[in-house]
């Protein structure tokens, strides 16, 4: 008997830079997130996610692993993981760290020793090194460009000295990819899994779990259109990527499921696939492969009733099919923050982040209220929810950001094109009035925290029973208290365009995506995410109702 904890946590996202700080270094630490577990226990979650802490130059804000069994200095020690695994469990709360197999840092020793060695070499061959095309090998091997811009190779210096092969990197230069058709990867990988189920970790985010697998002869590709640099968007190819989503990969997926399951205690994988459509995905988790996908179908959909009910059936559609939860997320490191995305008037694909010069901003105030409406929704549906730090503070992105403060890979290989991922990770405010808002003892801060981030802070939040924090904890006791995350849903409750409206067991859940008032259902209300007009019976626009079923 187990039971399947996957299938209906609350999983909140930690990213350790930006988190808390506790030696005041500017950059948070594994010590501080320890210190703040209660805080996470008080909010109501039941499974924590760490993006990359390990030993790393950053030069992809640590999804550039040099050492994947150690823990860097910026970060603490092992002892320091131990400690706050410890402290979690304690808790209830499940620990999931993020495995990064589809590339290694280039200051990885593998990658050291690949450039030191001869070509043909053994080492060599655990990366994706080719000749050059041209008279001279001057040009790359093929068309490939990185996902943060600009061409997929570079070339290395040969140990006499002259310009010598190429290496593949789907992401930085400094992110050179692994040949995942070599059993000496696959195995160190086996070996790198052990390592942290052995210390007790409760899963693994797979980082680009779409991606390990190239097609074979690394044929040229261009795609159609900028779809989002992830590969979302593959519907629009007439050619599909060479190297995303690739059958080869859920051979992987199958013999790492087999390792973990030899583990007591339900640990899991959660793939990071940006793939589409939902079928595709739902690849990744039929039942002897990963136990979660990410939903980035449900976080790329606009705050738009029709749409909305689209993607939510055909999520449940397509998981339930391979007999997995589907799962549902606004928010994460990679994205436009939902409270400022959901007030979005121009597209803005995945990646390109927004900034001063980036048009169509919209409305903050439009931007909150949509966020807290469309996390009312995403919290009654039926599976597990991530949730990333800080969207419980309702922190918008930050715009204003200097350009000599971004960090981004993004905006250097684009040369400032695009803004890159730094406006979501700015360090987290806990305390109004300390300096670096309590994010640590110091005023440090390795992303400059906007002034505006004191009204946002938790320690404001937490008595002000009409904050973003205290709807947060609201939703996730009635969640759970209602069973909702192990429902189904019953629907439509009635037509009215721009409004969604289902029925999962006892509650009935209203979602006015509009702007204009609509009527509101009778019945006791449970939680609302904005203030209602009761007396009128009126539920304002971009505001969700949940109410007890007659
Ligand atoms: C994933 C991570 C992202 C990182 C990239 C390369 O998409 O979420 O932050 O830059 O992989 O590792």
């Amino acid at each position: 008997m187990t039971s399947e904890w996957w299938r209906t946590a609350a999983i909140y996202q930690i990213y350790p830079r930006s988190f808390a700080d506790a030696n005041g270094d500017g950059m948070g630490d594994l010590a501080g997130i320890t210190a703040r577990l209660a805080d996470l226990a008080e909010l109501g979650i039941d499974a924590i996610w760490l993006s990359p802490f390990f030993t790393s130059p950053q030069k992809d804000a640590g999804y550039d692993v040099a050492d994947y069994c150690d823990v860097d200095p910026l970060f603490g020690t092992l002892t320091d993981f131990d400690a706050m695994v410890e402290e979690a469990h304690a808790r209830g709360i499940r620990v999931i760290v993020d495995l990064v197999p589809n590339h290694s840092s280039d200051q990885h020793d593998w990658f050291q020793a690949a450039l030191a060695a001869p070509v043909g070499s053994a080492e060599r061959a655990r990366y994706l090194f080719r000749d050059g095309r041209g008279e001279n090998g001057e040009l790359p091997p093929n068309n490939w460009e990185s996902v943060f811009g600009g061409p997929a190779w570079t070339r290395v210096t040969e140990a006499d000295g002259t310009p010598g092969q190429w290496y593949l990197h789907l992401f930085d230069s400094s992110q050179p990819d692994f040949d995942w058709t070599n059993e000496e990867v696959r195995e160190e990988f086996r070996r790198i899994l052990r390592f942290w189920l052995d210390r007790g970790v409760d899963g693994f985010r797979v980082d680009v779990a779409h991606g390990m697998i190239k097609a074979d002869g690394l044929p040229d590709w261009s795609p159609a259109a900028d779809a989002g640099s992830m590969g979302g968007g593959a519907e629009a190819e007439a050619v599909p990527a060479p190297y995303w989503g690739l059958d080869g990969v859920h051979e992987i997926y199958r013999d790492w499921r087999a390792l973990l399951d030899t583990y007591p205690g339900e640990r899991i994988l959660a793939a990071e696939a940006w793939v589409d459509p939902l079928p595709r995905v739902a690849q990744w988790v039929r039942p002897d492969e990963m136990h979660q996908a990410f939903n980035f179908a449900y976080l790329e959909t606009p705050w738009q009733s029709d749409a909305l009910r689209r993607v939510i059936d055909d999520s449940i559609a397509a998981f339930a099919a391979v007999g997995a939860p589907s799962t549902w997320v606004l928010s994460n490191h990679d994205v436009v923050r939902h409270a400022t995305r959901l007030a979005l008037t121009e597209p803005n694909p995945q990646g390109h982040g927004v900034g001063p010069r980036t048009p169509g901003l919209g409305d903050p105030a439009t931007g909150l209220r949509r966020a807290r409406a469309a996390t009312a929704l995403m919290l009654a549906l039926p599976g597990s929810a991530y949730l990333y730090q800080g969207e419980e503070l309702g922190l918008p992105e930050v715009i204003d950001l200097q350009d000599d403060a971004r960090q981004d890979p993004t905006w250097f290989r684009t040369n400032g094109e695009r803004y890159g991922r730094d406006g979501c990770r700015v360090p987290l405010p806990w305390t109004a009035s300390a300096p670096s808002y309590g994010f640590g003892p110091t005023d440090a801060a390795w992303l400059p925290q906007p002034a505006s981030w004191a009204s946002f802070a938790r320690d404001v939040q937490r008595d002000d029973p009409a904050s973003t924090l205290s709807l947060y904890r609201s939703l996730l006791a009635a969640r759970r208290a209602h069973g909702l995350a192990s429902g189904s849903l019953e629907w439509p409750l009635g037509e009215t365009p721009e409004v969604l409206s289902f029925r999962n067991g006892d509650v009935v859940v209203v979602a006015n995506t509009g702007s204009a008032p609509v009527a509101l259902p009778a019945g006791e209300v449970l939680l609302a995410s904005g203030p209602l007009d009761e007396a009128s019976a009126q539920l304002p626009g971009d505001t969700t109702v949940w109410l007890r079923a007659a």
